[in-house]
């Protein structure tokens, strides 16, 4: 036996590595193991897992629905930084993480528990994202991460479960590793490591087959308030249910599938799969109407800065100063990102085709190009004399140095700076 470890809390799938870890918890380091599943709006049947945990010796069970604070503390402040990891991943299982962290924190204290476990491998971003949120939240804690620790492959696995009697829920034999929730559904493994090779149509499921793509466009249209989606075709949507209505409207269309080579925290590349319907539409929409209502400055100050928000939430930095900086920073310019965008979703792809704000900085007396406009053109010449002038000089000074430096010629005097012929 290793180490004695007294009461463990298992974040528990229901799948078959976190259900045969609880009886491999209990043997290795004799303790008790009580499991707790967070509904962070993965599809299937939970309710059917949670009774397994008990009937496989769990000494308790618990539940916890997530699903309103997966919405409001980590998926808005995702929308509101435009999250994309390496310009494509929506961060859909990253997001979740640090919340299921905190829940499994939680729990431990409430039972008593010295330790918590999860089932992440050893290869993967979630052991990072697990292990970091847990020794920030509560560094006493143990962590024991069973799948990472144990030499077993699936059939090991369900003769395993065989041997203990476990009831477990074997699917049919699938070589993929899922994970899902409200923001999306990644999958990844079996031929899809072919990164060469069009995964196979059986790996989406949110996305339908091509076949069913509806063969006329439909535009959706979303409102936002402070950067917040409050409305989807004019009808106010709770946060969770929008994005429920999304991942349908958009999925039926075949909207949100990604397919993408990505680097890992722990230095691989891997090709990965996902189907994020809900968010890629409305991080597209929030992008058209930022486009609109930022000043050029604060978009150009935000969006390297989104790509640093990213990258930490990829990394399993959430409960980090850099990480709660940048929200700040991010939250303070959503004050007018109000307005409506809208979207057309048609045969896989999603395109903004129309977006207002009573905070738009299109002013049209300006843009036009008819009579009515006020934008002062005779300005203009001014201003680019004055915006040209400093290259105009490096331009100029350059030449004339690398010109003396070739002749050989002593101290010449400078020329004057250059100025432009004006018609
Ligand atoms: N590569 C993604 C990430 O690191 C998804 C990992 C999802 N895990 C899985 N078992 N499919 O966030």
């Amino acid at each position: 036996m290793a180490q004695k470890l007294e009461h463990v809390v298992l974040a528990y799938s229901g799948g078959l590595d976190t259900s045969v870890a609880i009886p491999w918890i209990k043997e290795q380091y004799g303790a008790e193991v009580t499991t707790l599943t967070v509904d962070v709006g993965q599809e299937g049947e939970l309710g059917d897992a949670i009774d397994r945990a008990t009937r496989n010796g769990a000494k308790g069970a618990l539940f916890v629905d997530a699903k309103e604070s997966f919405a409001t503390e980590f998926l808005l402040p995702a929308i509101k930084a435009n999250a994309l990891y390496q310009g494509v991943y929506p961060l859909s299982t990253a997001l979740a993480r640090p919340l299921i962290v905190r829940h499994l924190v939680a729990a431990a204290q409430q039972v008593k528990a010295d330790t918590v476990a999860h089932g992440c491998t050893g290869k993967g971003n979630d052991q990072v994202r697990f292990d970091v949120g847990v020794q920030t939240l509560a560094p006493h804690l143990h962590i024991v991460a069973p799948v990472r620790e144990w030499n077993m492959n699936r059939p090991d696995e369900i003769l395993y479960a065989r041997e203990h009697g476990l009831a477990i829920h074997v699917k049919p034999e699938s070589p993929y590793s899922v994970d899902e929730n409200l923001w999306g559904r990644s999958v990844e493994g079996g031929c899809l490591e072919d990164a060469a090779t069009a995964p196979p149509e059986e790996v989406f499921q949110w996305t339908g087959h091509p076949d069913t793509w509806p063969s006329e466009p439909q535009d959706v249209t979303i409102g936002f308030e402070s950067g917040v989606p409050v409305s989807l075709d004019g009808k106010a949507l709770p946060l969770v249910a929008l994005i429920q209505e999304l991942n349908a409207t958009a999925g039926k269309h075949g909207v949100g599938r990604i397919d993408h080579v990505e680097d890992r925290v722990v230095g691989i590349k891997s090709r990965e799969t996902y189907e994020c319907p809900a968010a890629i539409t409305l991080i597209l929409a929030h992008q058209a109407l930022e486009a609109l209502v930022l000043p050029r400055d604060v978009r150009s100050v935000k969006t390297p800065l989104e790509q640093r928000w990213g990258e930490l939430v990829y990394g399993g930095s959430w409960y980090t100063p850099l990480r709660e900086a940048l929200s700040a920073f991010i939250e303070k310019t959503q004050e007018t990102v109000a307005g409506e965008v809208t979207v057309r979703l048609f045969q896989g792809s999603a395109r903004v085709v129309g977006r207002k704000s009573a905070y738009s900085l299109l002013a049209k007396e300006l843009a036009t190009y008819e009579r009515t406009s006020t934008f002062p053109q005779e300005a203009a010449e001014g201003f680019i004399h004055l915006y040209g002038l400093a290259n105009r000089l490096a331009y100029v000074r350059q030449r004339e140095a690398q010109s003396a430096h070739a002749g050989g010629a002593g101290e010449v005097a400078p020329s004057p700076v250059p100025e432009p012929s004006s018609s």
